[in-house]
């Protein structure tokens, strides 16, 4: 038996179990299976290794995209970049080796997304937590300038109420990198001027659930032209079992 499997805390509203299980089921892949470690210390981390010595490969959700590094023998390059791990490749000799399928999933969506003159595009990012890094470093890898948008005040990112008309004019990509709009909390949205927005925009949005958030619906509403998270989600699941299988 081949185990795989999610670590993090809590792990209450798990995509990936659903997501393996099927994929298990649906391509007949035998005597493998997907579990989930919610741990509540990453000090727990190498007592799961040990105690499941069929495990293959893990993904890593919040709270330890960083903090399991340092029990890895190895980090991938992009990863290193980003400073988060959220795939663990589990050799046979027990090897860990560290990825970022984050990236790779972003990476992919966003060539899928971008018309292919896409050169001299700048991106607005909203939010500068986890994810945000991985869409950075996107970002730096494609030449794409960017600017932050955050809560905080930092002389490298502005508030969303310093948003102004030229921002708006100047950066046509937004991307929403914050929770903001997620399930349960539909009725949110980022605050922006959406009212300036127009049809040579691009709003993509890491949420994934719902499938189009009401950021969405107001950069639809103005023209733009709009993507879901959900697209990057499938995108890393697959580069995570590719991973695994390589
Ligand atoms: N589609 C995918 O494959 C994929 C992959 C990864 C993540 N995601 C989604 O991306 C979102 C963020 O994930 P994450 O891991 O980066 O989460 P996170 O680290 O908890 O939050 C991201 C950032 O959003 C901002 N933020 C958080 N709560 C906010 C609020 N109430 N109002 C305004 N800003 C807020 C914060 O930035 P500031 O402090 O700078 O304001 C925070 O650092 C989640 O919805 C997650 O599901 C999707």
């Amino acid at each position: 038996m081949n185990v795989y499997g999610l670590i993090g805390y809590p792990l209450s509203h798990s995509f990936s179990k659903k997501y393996f299980t099927e994929k298990f089921e649906q391509e007949n892949i035998a005597a493998t299976k997907y579990e989930l470690f919610e741990i509540r210390d990453i000090s727990d981390f190498p007592k799961i290794i040990a105690n499941n010595p069929n495990l293959r490969g893990l993904n890593v959700t919040i709270p330890y995209k960083e903090a399991v590094i340092k029990y890895l023998d190895d980090v991938a390059e992009s990863a290193k970049k980003i400073n988060a791990v959220n795939v663990i490749k589990i050799g046979k000799n027990g090897k860990m080796i560290g990825y970022n399928s984050d990236y790779y999933g972003f990476k992919n969506s966003l060539f899928r997304f971008l018309p292919e003159n896409y050169k001299g595009i700048k991106a607005l990012v909203l939010g500068s937590g986890g994810a945000a890094k991985a869409v950075k470093a996107v970002l730096e890898d494609l030449q794409i300038p960017y600017l932050v948008v955050s809560r905080k005040q930092d002389p490298s990112t502005i508030t969303y109420e310093a948003v102004t008309e030229e921002h708006v004019k100047e950066y046509k990509l937004v991307i929403n990198t914050t929770p903001i709009g997620m399930y349960p909390n539909v009725k949110d949205s980022p605050y922006l001027p959406y009212s300036s927005y127009t049809a040579e925009h691009f709003f993509y949005d890491l949420v994934y659930n719902p499938q189009e958030t009401l950021f969405m619906m107001k950069g639809k509403a103005r023209g733009a032209k709009t993507k879901s998270g959900l697209e990057m989600l499938h995108l890393q699941a697959e580069k995570a079992w590719e991973i695994w299988n390589s």
